[in-house]
């Protein structure tokens, strides 16, 4: 496992945190937008991050490797009532830094911090049925298959679906 330096992002990654999603989104086809779809500029990227930092059910974490951005893992509340017992949860790691553990680590983290959080009891996420390594690392890490939505994504000519996936934490 490489030596990555894992920390709460702060406003002043925004200009890099831009630079990292156009990179990865456009290295697989199982994130939700295009590369050309991140259209937000460096002032909406830091409230963004803001609304991650204010957030007691949200958190960003930005992962470095050398100094760089190699991936970033977060969860994201809502204040709505009926919901504000429940995190999404996603992640994102740059395609040279798969499979030597940093995606697990970064799971290991979030999942601690969501069960030290008396306002969290539930995390949920979405994956695209044919992302296999998300899907076994989720497993791995005790999440489990709760729903299927037909036909979510259309890319490449044809649909995909995607899994819904939740713990109680
Ligand atoms: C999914 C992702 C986060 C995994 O990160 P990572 O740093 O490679 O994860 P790790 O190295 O900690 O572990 C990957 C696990 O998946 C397994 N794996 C890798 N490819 C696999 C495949 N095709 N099928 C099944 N398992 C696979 C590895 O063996 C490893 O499992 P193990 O720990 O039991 O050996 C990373 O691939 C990624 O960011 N992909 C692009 C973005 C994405 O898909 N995000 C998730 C959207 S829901």
């Amino acid at each position: 496992m490489e030596n990555a330096d894992i920390r709460e992002a702060v406003l002043d990654d925004a200009a890099e945190l831009l630079d990292f999603i156009r990179q990865v989104t456009g290295e697989t086809p199982f994130l939700r937008f295009f590369p050309e779809e991140v259209t937000l500029n460096v002032e909406q990227e830091r409230d963004f991050i803001r609304k991650f930092s204010a957030g007691n059910t949200s958190r960003l974490l930005v992962a470095r490797i050398g100094g760089k951005v190699a991936a970033t893992a977060s969860i994201e509340g809502t204040p709505l009532k009926k919901f504000r017992h429940r995190g999404e949860l996603g992640i994102a790691v740059l395609q040279c830094h798969w499979g030597k553990g940093l995606g697990t680590r970064l799971m290991q983290e979030l999942l601690d911090w969501a069960r030290a959080n008396p306002l969290l009891s539930k995390l949920i996420l979405h994956v695209n049925v044919e992302n296999h390594a998300a899907v076994h690392l989720y497993l791995k890490c005790g999440f489990r298959r709760e729903g299927l939505l037909s036909r979510d994504f259309y890319y490449d000519g044809r649909y995909v679906d995607t899994l819904i996936m939740g713990i109680d934490v």
